[in-house]
């Protein structure tokens, strides 16, 4: 690829920031980054950061700035972000979007582009409370929008199918809470840089995945 692709995918818990995040990933050749991946997978290695980020977690609460913006910027830091990269789920607050900004620059890398997913907050709540995720490549499926192959199978990789921790009903509704308090601010803040791209997500994942391409294809 010639150009760099520096994508944002903003959105509220479940909107399908990692469902695109992975299509996009097989159709334009750049790494997904999802903070929340690299903190579970922080958590189930024991390591002393998965101590520190796994009690915030499992309530719904976001993970403190600094620890998370230590994990992404070592993450972006890796060889194969050098043509691009998907942030998904990151930032999530105005001070990881400043750092974001600021780490950027010191490495004369630009942002692409901010692609937020719209979707209403009921919709989100039948879409995660039914979400599968594959343990070894964490592609979500649904048990009744998105039905893997084979039950409790990934079709990428075979992977066993788990229900995450923080799927449930009590834990979903203080993330949604979280998100319109401390994320949606970031609509604005991208806004008024002139990077922020909308779209409805409440569609079908194979439109909403078009509309992500075109406006791919439009940047730069
Ligand atoms: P994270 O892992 O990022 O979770 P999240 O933001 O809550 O987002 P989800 O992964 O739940 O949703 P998604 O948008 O990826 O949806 P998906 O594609 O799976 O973060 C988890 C936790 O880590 C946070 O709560 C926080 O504690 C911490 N954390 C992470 N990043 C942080 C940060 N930057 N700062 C601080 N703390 C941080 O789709 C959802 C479901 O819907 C699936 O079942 C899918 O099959 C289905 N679906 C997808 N698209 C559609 C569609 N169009 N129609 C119907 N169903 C659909
Ligand atoms: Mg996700």
């Amino acid at each position: 690829m010639s150009r760099n692709l520096n994508l944002i995918f903003l959105g509220p818990p479940g909107a399908g920031k990692g469902t695109q995040a992975k299509m996009i990933v097989d159709k334009y050749n750049i790494p997904q980054i999802s903070t929340g991946d690299l903190m579970r997978a922080a958590v189930s290695s024991g390591s002393s950061m998965g101590d520190k980020v796994k009690g915030y977690m499992a309530a719904g609460a976001l993970v403190p700035d600094d620890l998370v913006v230590e994990i992404l910027l070592d993450r972006l830091s890796g060889d194969d972000c050098r043509d691009g990269f998907i942030l998904d789920g990151f930032p999530r607050t105005v001070g990881q979007a400043e750092s974001l900004e600021k780490a950027l620059e010191k490495r004369g890398m630009k942002l692409s582009g901010v692609v937020a997913m719209m979707v209403p907050d009921e919709a989100l709540l039948k879409r995660l409370t039914a979400r599968r995720i594959c343990k070894e490549c964490s592609a979500s499926y649904h048990l009744e929008f998105l039905k893997p192959k084979v039950e409790g199978k990934c079709d990428r990789c075979q992977g066993e199918l788990y229900q995450r921790k923080d799927d449930s009903e009590e834990v979903i509704l203080n993330r949604l809470k979280v998100y319109h308090d401390q994320t949606a601010p970031l609509i604005d803040f991208y806004q008024k840089r002139k990077a922020l791209y909308t779209v409805d997500g409440n569609k079908k994942i194979e439109m909403i995945f078009s509309e992500i391409c075109d406006i791919i294809d439009s940047l730069n």
